[in-house]
């Protein structure tokens, strides 16, 4: 009952804390500005990019020795003497993003402590300043790695050269590679200047105010600290001090006078903050932007000696911020940073070795049947292979699916923007009840294209009865191309832990699908009566269940659904998507596979999924729960529920995509 209770309210707390996640979702899931639509404009410009010419190094080549001075000497990067990865980053305190990056706690923290035990980083700095810069960036290092975990800094490396002089090859790949890095600047104007100011900005948070600046010049009006309301700014621009209240008070205050949108200065000696809400004020929706700059003497005295001031906002180009050297001496991209955060770095990395255990995995021995070797996917038809199965396979009990999805380019730029459902569906000897069943399931990334997972399918083995088989594997028709790879893995598992012995799964029976998650889900389903074969030592179900669409309840990709099989009228068996809809729900997946650094809002977790990743099957061993004999019947019957009721949504109903059997095993 405690427990009970104890669930309820993390329940009620986690409702609390996801209202602003998934306000904030249905506008932006999409991240960057070429996001924008899947259009065959898109595709054709995608394919022209693919066949220029090399003119420097990509994501996947190896990367060649380099050596560089730092403050304790020179760190030297010889292939294949790491035995991590290194993650390699070019600071410049022109960007407003990297000075947040740098001087927020919560972001050094997450360095410091979530950097995975095999990455080492080497830190440069693009400007004539490089030997400050390296100074700062190992005192601010320093200072949060002493009183929690110094380890950290023996695998971090600073260098006092600008990157300018370096004479190696990373320039060449920070610059080449730069193409969708910029700086965020606001201009200041005013008639008696006869130049423009150009101050660096900070966005705020990408999921509070979703809301951008446009194109055009604003008059800037001051405001002073922005904490109450101010009369007369219809249209202009908030000129505002930090401090006194939230963020959130002075963007709805500014909002209530009219603003078109607020500029907050920090304090003198103060850094940029990432502008955020806190708690409940997430739950109200405002609706213009507002950044962080520095206060700037020529601004604040204009403004006093009642100059008319304007100010718009650009992007200049720059070069890449980050790049890395996986663990098998390659280069690869960082991905995008939704916000300044090193935690961006760190989930990079533990992807790193995420991919080097799969990597070994790979090497164990296994019958291997290639279906799918680098395929494009796309349209109605997806991917389609037929393969003969070796013989001999009924001695094997493990079948996995190695699968990877990867991008017309070797960019991740080139890569389709949304996620969508993959599946994989498999028909053997061309008849048969199993025909077209699931196989496996995965979410696509949006705009990255170096996932590869080994999802463990087992028990779905005698799907595979017959000598020839076709696979099929779809995501919808108008998504842009995929490039998918596939391989089966079959070989001999060693049982379980408790020395049981290896049983085989010889049959499964097909239960229920899915469908639309309105009032009249439930309605679908009826029990169904069975008898366990008599030859079965164990049943087991097995369940491939994922939530999508947003109705008025977030329902299903965000809101917190439950799925029921009851069997004999007694025996309940519940999966629970507890953290759909939290801020982070699907970061920690990433040591588990998650494509991470994604550009979208891959972070928050979801129903049942997450974006870059397979969607594991939910197996429970029922045999306890069934009568064995093959005289007697038992009864299943499934039924999902929202916040312990049947859904009841008044718009938009969300839908639920699910495969499910029961496998007998001998
Ligand atoms: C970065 O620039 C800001 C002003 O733009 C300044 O206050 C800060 O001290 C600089 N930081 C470093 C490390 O140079
Ligand atoms: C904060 O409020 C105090 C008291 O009203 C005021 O003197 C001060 O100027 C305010 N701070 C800023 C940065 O506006
Ligand atoms: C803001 O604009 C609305 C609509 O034009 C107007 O009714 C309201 O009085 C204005 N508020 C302020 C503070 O200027
Ligand atoms: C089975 O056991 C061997 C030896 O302990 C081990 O090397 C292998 O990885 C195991 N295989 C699986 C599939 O767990
Ligand atoms: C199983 O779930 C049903 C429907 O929620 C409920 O009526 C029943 O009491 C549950 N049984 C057990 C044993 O928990
Ligand atoms: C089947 O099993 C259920 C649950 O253990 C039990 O209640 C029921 O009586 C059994 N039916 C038969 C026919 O044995």
């Amino acid at each position: 009952m405690a427990s009970l209770r104890l669930n309820f309210s993390m329940l009620w707390l986690l409702v609390v804390l996801t209202v602003h996640v998934t306000e904030a979702v249905r506008k932006t899931k999409l991240i960057g500005d070429e996001a924008a639509y899947e259009s065959k404009d898109n595709m054709v410009s995608l394919r022209s990019h693919k066949s220029s010419t090399a003119a420097g190094p990509e994501p996947g080549d190896q990367a060649e020795a380099f050596t560089v001075r730092t403050l304790d000497g020179e760190f030297t990067y010889q292939p294949g003497a790491l035995r991590g990865p290194l993650i390699i980053h070019a600071f410049t305190n022109k960007s407003g993003f990297l000075e947040c990056l740098w001087s927020s706690e919560s972001s050094l923290t997450s360095l410091v402590q979530d950097l995975p035990d095999s990455t080492h980083v080497l830190f440069l700095s693009l400007d004539d300043s490089a030997v400050s810069d390296a100074l700062w960036m190992r005192e601010q290092l320093q200072r949060v790695a002493m009183h929690s975990k110094k380890e950290v800094l023996s695998r971090l490396h600073f260098s006092p050269m600008p990157v300018f002089t370096l004479g190696n090859w990373i320039p060449l790949v920070l610059y080449y590679w730069g193409c969708s890095s910029r700086l965020a600047q606001a201009v200041f104007t005013s008639e008696g200047w006869h130049m423009p100011v150009v101050i660096k900005r900070l966005d705020a948070r990408y999921d509070w105010l979703g809301t951008r600046w446009g194109q055009r010049s604003y008059q800037l009006m001051d405001a002073g600290d922005g904490c109450e309301p101010s009369a007369s700014l219809a249209g202009a621009v908030a000129w505002v001090s930090e401090g006194n209240c939230s963020f959130f008070t002075k963007v709805q205050n500014m909002a209530k006078s009219n603003a078109s949108g607020v500029l907050v200065y920090a304090l003198p000696g103060n850094p940029i903050q990432d502008m955020n809400c806190v708690g409940d004020e997430c739950n109200t929706a405002l609706s213009i932007p507002a950044s962080m700059v520095h206060t700037e003497p020529s601004v604040t005295q204009g403004l006093q000696s009642g100059q008319l001031l304007y100010v718009s906002f650009q992007y200049s180009p720059s070069p890449s911020a980050f790049f890395c050297i996986d663990h098998q001496g390659a280069l690869a991209e960082m991905g995008g940073f939704l916000y300044p955060s090193f935690s961006f770095v760190s989930w990079q990395a533990q992807w790193f070795d995420f991919y080097a255990d799969l990597q070994s995995k790979i090497q164990n021995p296994a019958k291997v049947v290639s279906v799918f070797d680098k395929v494009n996917m796309q349209g109605e038809k997806g991917a389609v292979a037929t393969v003969d199965l070796p013989l001999g396979l009924s001695d094997f009990n493990v079948l996995e699916l190695d699968a990877s999805l990867s991008c017309p380019g070797k960019r991740d730029m080139s890569c389709a923007h949304w996620d969508h459902t993959v599946q994989l569906f498999i028909c053997c000897d061309q008849v048969g009840p199993y025909c077209n069943a699931e196989l496996g399931r995965w979410i696509t990334a949006f705009r990255r294209g170096i996932g590869r997972w080994l999802t463990d399918v087992s028990p779905l083995l005698p799907l595979l009865d017959g000598k020839r088989c076709t696979l099929t594997m779809k995501t919808v028709p108008w998504a842009m191309p995929w490039i998918t790879s596939l391989n089966l893995r079959f070989s001999i598992g060693n049982g379980t832990a408790d020395g049981a012995e290896l049983l085989h799964p010889f049959r499964v029976m097909q239960l229920y699908s899915g469908g639309t998650f309105d009032k009249n889900y439930n309605k679908r389903y009826q029990p169904i009566t069975f008898s366990v074969p008599a030859s079965a030592k164990k049943v087991e179900l097995y369940a491939v269940i994922t939530a999508h669409g947003s109705d008025d309840n977030n329902c299903g990709e965000f809101c917190v659904t439950s799925h029921h099989f009851q069997f004999n009228k007694v025996f309940n068996n519940t999966l629970v998507f507890d953290s759909a809809g939290t801020p982070l729900g699907c970061t920690k997946w990433v040591k588990k596979g998650a494509v991470p650094n994604e550009y979208g809002t891959w972070l928050y977790g979801r129903a049942g999924w997450c974006d870059g990743l397979q969607v594991d099957p939910w197996r429970i061993d029922i045999t306890k729960q069934l009568n064995m004999s093959a005289s007697e019947s038992n009864t299943v019957v499934y039924f999902g529920l929202f916040d312990g009721h049947d859904p009841n949504p008044s718009k938009d109903p969300g839908y639920i995509i699910m495969s499910s059997f029961l496998i007998f095993y001998k």
